[in-house]
């Protein structure tokens, strides 16, 4: 009996043994390991605290007023906490220049992007969306908010976001991109999109962003194509609403969808849209002698990208080359290039940068006051500005900025502009929708609505607020300690926040 309990005794004792030396063993891999490499296959039994995180959507030409056509129950829902009813995109209120005034929290004038298309007669540069020379840091100013995030040792994550995918300065030595980037292809399904989000959502916490963006542009594609609130653009905005349902529900079972720690998103636009048609087409060269090789052979390699542009380029492979090859023999028999010279051939009296709602003009050297004189005479459905004349509310008149030509064209919402060649070869480009106009006509307006734990929790409805104020509303979310200048007001945002 006491010889066998001794022996139990001492097995009992060795298994002890080796049972705490197992936990030592398990206790001393654990604190080797990073503990925060853990919760990467288990996000939901251990919740992050999101709540100083933004994901930051934009819907391209999503109206101010399309809740209103379209079911969008996903939409509808977040504009319960926070709704902006208009907000309101720079001047011009065009895709790449507004994306950019709201990720730098700059006026255009002071952001580099003026228009979609632009000419620097200094350097001899052009700059159109798709092409080589748009991945230039050269024309973009100020500082997008990834690079400001990322200077206080943030991370940023963004499938699409216009310039993301750009190595732009900002307050940096050198080029700086995000953290995780795609670049633009617009052939990347929503799924594939969401899912990229919810990886980098699921990093490690050391490896995490705290600020992301994702991109949709199938609403202004309809919207250009159909008009706005058609049949078309309302089921563009259904299906992108059934992703923010799907993106939702992957918060919702990561514990971050309406909880005290989690995810702070936002859903905007750019600006509106509005009902166009081949009647109300203003055709600059029956009054201008105008040259428009700048527009013409844009050396859009990526048009494909961007198939909403055909009418502010005009571009045609075929019609290019055939216009090269003229111009290039008129050169060569007067003995000059006649192409992107400072200032144009005097054969015309005007270069047209872009053949945009708001259209830049070079006129001809000596040529200034009679060019003036001719569009102000002959305008109908559109305002002529010399540059330093362009009203002040749509700051554009920045003596500093180069891309903003020294005559500027507005046109009258809904109408187009083009020369008769091209509006004649595709009149009905022209039907359909568009924007670009002055930023303060109501179908102009973008949209706005946010959802989260940094936010006031009830209903929390704002008229408007300029877009440019959207840099303001990440640096008080994610705590942005340095802000890059900017023209945003904090005031203008504080009844946002709790
Ligand atoms: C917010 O207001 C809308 C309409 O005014 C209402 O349907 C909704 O229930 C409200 N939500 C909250 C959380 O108060
Ligand atoms: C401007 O650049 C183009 C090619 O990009 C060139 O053909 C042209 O000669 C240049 N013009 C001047 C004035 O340097
Ligand atoms: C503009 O119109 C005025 C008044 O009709 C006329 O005197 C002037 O010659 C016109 N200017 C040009 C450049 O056509
Ligand atoms: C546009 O011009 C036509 C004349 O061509 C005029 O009847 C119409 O009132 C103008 N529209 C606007 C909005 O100014
Ligand atoms: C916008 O901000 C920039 C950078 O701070 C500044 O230089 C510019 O004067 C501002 N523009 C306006 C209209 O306030
Ligand atoms: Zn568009």
């Amino acid at each position: 009996m006491l010889g066998n309990s001794k022996t139990r005794t001492w097995k009992v004792i060795i298994i002890l043994a080796l049972v705490c030396m197992l936990l030592i063993a398990t206790s001393v891999i654990l604190v080797f390991q990073n503990p925060e490499e853990e919760q990467t296959t288990n996000i939901i039994q251990e919740p992050n605290d999101m709540s100083k995180s933004v994901l930051l959507i934009s819907i391209d030409a999503f109206r101010h007023d399309y809740l209103e056509c379209a079911v969008a129950p996903n939409l509808k829902g977040m504009s319960d906490q926070i709704h902006i009813q208009k907000l309101i995109p720079p001047f011009p209120s065009k895709t790449f220049v507004s994306h950019y005034s709201q990720i730098t929290g700059l006026y255009p004038a002071w952001s580099g992007i003026v228009a979609n298309k632009m000419y620097d007669a200094d350097h001899n540069k052009t700059f159109s969306i798709g092409s080589a020379s748009s991945y230039d840091s050269f024309w973009w100013w100020g500082e997008p908010f990834w690079i400001s995030n990322q200077r206080e040792g943030h991370l940023s994550g963004t499938v699409f976001w216009v310039a993301s995918d750009v190595g732009i300065y900002g307050r940096n030595e050198s080029p700086t991109y995000p953290t995780y980037y795609l670049s633009y292809d617009r052939d990347i399904t929503y799924k594939d999109r969401i899912d990229q989000f919810f990886e980098w959502l699921e990093l490690p916490k050391s490896k995490r962003p705290n600020f992301y963006t994702l991109y949709f542009e199938t609403v202004d594609d309809m919207g250009h194509k159909y008009g706005p609130c058609s049949e078309e653009v309302i089921e563009a905005v259904d299906n992108v609403d059934g992703w923010i349902g799907y993106l939702i529900r992957g918060l919702e079972a990561r514990g971050l969808w309406k909880t005290e720690n989690g995810l702070n998103v936002i859903v905007d636009s750019d600006h509106g849209m509005t009902k166009t048609s081949k009647d109300k087409v203003i055709l600059i060269d029956d009054y201008i002698q105008i040259d428009t090789s700048l527009i013409h052979c844009a050396h859009m390699e990526h048009l494909h990208l961007y198939p909403s542009l055909k009418n502010d380029f005009h571009y045609n492979d075929l019609e290019c080359q055939e216009r090269n090859s003229r111009l290039l023999s008129k050169s060569n028999s007067r003995g000059r290039a006649n192409l992107n010279q400072n200032s144009p051939s005097q054969e015309y009296e005007a270069q047209v940068v872009n053949f945009s709602p708001v259209t830049q003009i070079i006129p001809a050297e000596g040529q200034e006051d009679q060019v003036f004189e001719k569009l102000v005479n002959a305008s109908q459905n559109w305002t002529v500005y010399k540059k330093e004349d362009v009203p002040s509310k749509y700051h554009y008149s920045w003596e500093g900025n180069d891309r903003i030509k020294p005559i500027i064209v507005i046109i009258d919402l809904g109408w187009s502009i083009s020369d008769r060649a091209y509006y004649e070869k595709y009149p009905d480009n022209f039907n359909g929708g568009n924007h670009g106009y002055a930023n303060d006509y109501d179908d102009m307006a973008g949209f706005f609505v946010a959802s989260g734990p940094a936010f006031v929790q009830e209903n929390n409805s704002i008229e408007k607020l300029e877009n440019l104020e959207i840099y303001q509303i990440l640096q008080k979310i994610v705590g942005l300690q340095n802000p890059a200048p900017n023209n945003g007001t904090m005031k203008n945002i504080e009844s946002l926040f709790k």
